[in-house]
């Protein structure tokens, strides 16, 4: 209750001191405002690792950090519609679709930055810089142990064969990390295989879409679904925790990374992008570099028990028991730009 209540006063008081900040501007009648030590953060993540990081960097540099948080979607609105007036230095969020909402609705400015240009893959941050990618998280195959390895199912596209009638438990395709997958799916093999998957998966359903990730990790651990398709962090909860149920849930478990001999197994991004209007331009992109150094790179990927974007560095002890993989590289606006695509897919396909 305590830490509720002082988290959302928290956030008043950033509301407040923000809608002050705003005042005093058009008070004065300055233009868009100068360095004035801050930066101001819009995220949809809400792990407390990452108010561990924003310390961090007003430690190093003593540029202050305020915060507000919300559901991606608000956010992006918000920032829409406070247009030239806005307080948002930088928009924080999860999934390349949301990025590219975000991309969508012009509220983002390219950056170029020779740190993040260095220190991130091609594939991780958009084309023209107006957003980086900070962490990824996998999409993989889960399997019912007991019942052994399923023989022959080792990508996507096998998922959609006669093989496992009955047997796939997956969530509902109004969720942006199914709509993602299916637009990686259309970037690779074009819309027409990307439906006739899309029905071949849903003839294989074990039950109508129900639940989240974690529900399908249970339902797979019980036997209720043979197979199941989630994204890694929530695997890692279950693999990384020191309950004994959680753990027994991971034990019945098989990993399958699809499309190791392919195009690699579907990643997804949580990323930032520097917000047009951004009064603390300066700060936000040194924000966004820090993000990129290694100590933070750990923190913030700990954070969901994701895999640090940066070249070369690995998960956490967690992710780590998920074992290694090959990841696509297909960029992750290719994602975004098939979004729409993948949505009328599954309204045809019957994919509730
Ligand atoms: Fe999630």
């Amino acid at each position: 209750m305590t830490r509720t209540f002082s988290r959302f006063a928290t956030g008043v008081l950033i509301a407040l001191s923000l809608a002050a900040c705003s005042g005093d501007d058009s008070a004065t009648g300055e233009g868009p405002r100068a360095d004035a030590g801050e930066v101001n953060i819009y995220s949809s993540r809400h792990y407390d690792t990452d108010l561990a990081l924003y310390e961090d960097f007003t430690e190093q540099t003593g540029i202050t950090v305020n915060r507000i948080e919300a559901d991606a979607d608000a956010l992006i609105e918000r920032i829409a519609s406070e247009g030239d007036l806005t307080s948002a230095d930088l928009l924080v969020t999860v999934d390349a679709g949301r990025l590219w909402r975000a991309e969508e609705a012009g509220i983002l400015a390219p950056v170029e930055s020779d740190v993040l240009a260095e220190r991130l893959p091609d594939h991780l941050r958009h084309p023209e810089g107006l957003w980086f990618g900070l962490s990824t998280r996998a999409r993989v195959i889960i399997y019912n142990e007991d019942a052994g390895r399923p023989e022959g199912l080792d990508t996507y596209a096998d998922l959609a064969g006669p093989a496992w009638r009955g047997d796939i438990c997956i969530r509902s395709s109004s969720n942006i990390y199914n709509i993602s997958l299916l637009s990686s799916i259309i970037a690779h093999r074009g819309a027409e295989a990307a439906e006739d998957w899309a029905r071949g998966v849903v003839a294989n359903f074990a039950r109508p879409p129900q639940g989240n990730d974690t529900a399908q990790i249970e339902s797979v651990a019980s036997g209720e679904c043979r197979i199941a398709v989630v994204n890694t962090y929530y695997l890692a909860r279950f693999a990384g925790s020191e309950d004994p149920q959680e753990r027994a849930i991971w034990d019945a478990i098989g990993v399958i990374f699809p499309d190791q001999d392919g195009v690699g197994t579907h990643i997804n991004v949580s990323g930032a992008g520097l917000v047009r209007n951004a009064p603390n331009r300066e700060n936000a992109i040194r924000f966004l570099e820090y993000l990129t150094s290694e100590s933070a790179q750990r923190y913030f990927a700990d954070g969901n028990n994701e895999y640090p974007a940066v070249e070369g560095m690995d998960g956490n002890s967690a992710v780590a028991r998920l074992g290694a993989f090959r990841a696509d590289t297909l960029n992750a606006s290719a994602i975004g730009r098939n979004q729409r695509g993948a949505v009328e897919i599954f309204d045809r396909a019957g994919w509730n």
